[in-house]
């Protein structure tokens, strides 16, 4: 099978997405796999160029321009099979905002939330009296909590907004639910599955699940399976697959949700390309689950040939 795995791209989370693409393109047996490299920040005219030559794309982009909708919409014109969702389902799960209303209409619980648009004028003292402080704050289009802000009183507030919209026109002004951290992969397509919990821990020097936390080797625990009650591991592994189906998604998707020390789950967002690394968390959970990494890799590809 000639494989075009598609890594880089112009989004924040670029080297997330070269680092990922480096172990997948390791992990892939040469025996069965022919895997050719595309950055789309360079190399868009050379993979239409090669189309016809192309079986399956594996795309290992983070953010806009990638798990957006857009790589997907390009592949289906060049009529490329590739793993994961499709433009519709890519671009509902990128819009953190647009997923919550889906989550919401499907019944699915969400901390509350307000929307501020880039030119619109903002009221921080009634967005401080509505959620509180520590509130938090996100770009509605981000990963990896690239421009995310914990703000601790509304001076920080308004300087959170006007950081997280360097990153997006749409800001999401989010209640801070205290609690324990998880994430809940899923697996399938038509009829998809649950895959181990993830509980992360961020090392005690960071104040949530940063990009540095994410990223820097050792800095967080990540315990998988995570140690909550069976009904608990039912629940969330329940609500991965709901909001999996919510947002239209296929293949495959990594939800991430707060257990919050009031005992209600909140849904935070769904990833539809997670980090790829052999270290990050889905491929984690997938192993726990009985798959490999390479053999991971193998299942994706064939539920995108599905
Ligand atoms: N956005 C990063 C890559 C993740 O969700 O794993
Ligand atoms: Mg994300």
């Amino acid at each position: 099978l000639c494989i075009a795995l598609i890594a880089g791209g112009v989004s924040g989370e670029r080297q997330v997405s070269l680092n990922g693409a480096a172990g997948v393109e390791k992990a892939l047996d040469p025996d069965k796999f022919d895997v050719k490299r595309y950055d789309p920040a360079t190399d868009l005219p050379r993979l239409a160029a090669d189309a016809a030559n192309i079986d399956f794309a594996f795309i290992l982009l983070h953010g806009l321009y990638g798990e957006d909708g857009t790589m997907q919409g390009f592949l289906d014109l060049l009529q490329i099979p590739y793993q994961g969702a499709g433009v519709l389902g890519s671009a509902i799960a990128m819009d953190k905002h647009l997923a919550k209303e889906l989550y919401r209409l499907y019944g699915l619980p969400v901390a509350d939330w307000e929307l501020v648009t880039k030119g619109d004028s903002f009221d921080a003292d009634s967005l401080e009296a509505r959620f509180g402080v520590p509130v938090v704050i996100k770009p509605v289009r981000e990963g990896s909590s690239l421009g995310l802000t914990i703000a601790r009183s509304k001076q920080e507030l308004v300087d959170g907004i006007e950081k997280a919209l360097v990153h997006d026109s749409q800001v999401m002004v989010e209640k801070y639910i205290e609690g324990r951290e998880i994430t809940v992969g899923v697996l399938g397509n038509d009829d998809p599955v649950g895959l181990p919990v993830i509980e992360i821990i961020p090392g005690e020097e960071f104040e949530f699940f940063d990009y540095n936390a994410k990223y820097k080797p050792g800095a967080s625990e990540e315990i998988c399976p995570a140690d909550i009650s069976e009904q608990l591991r039912d629940l969330v592994q329940g609500y991965g697959v709901e909001a999996h189906k919510a947002l239209r998604l296929k293949g495959y998707s990594r939800t991430d949700m707060i257990i919050g020390n009031d005992g209600n789950v909140y849904l935070l967002e769904t990833n539809t390309i997670p980090g790829m690394t052999e270290t990050s968390l889905m491929p984690q959970a997938a192993a726990e689950y009985g798959l490999a990494f390479p053999q991971f890799l193998e299942k994706l590809i064939e539920l995108g040939l599905e």
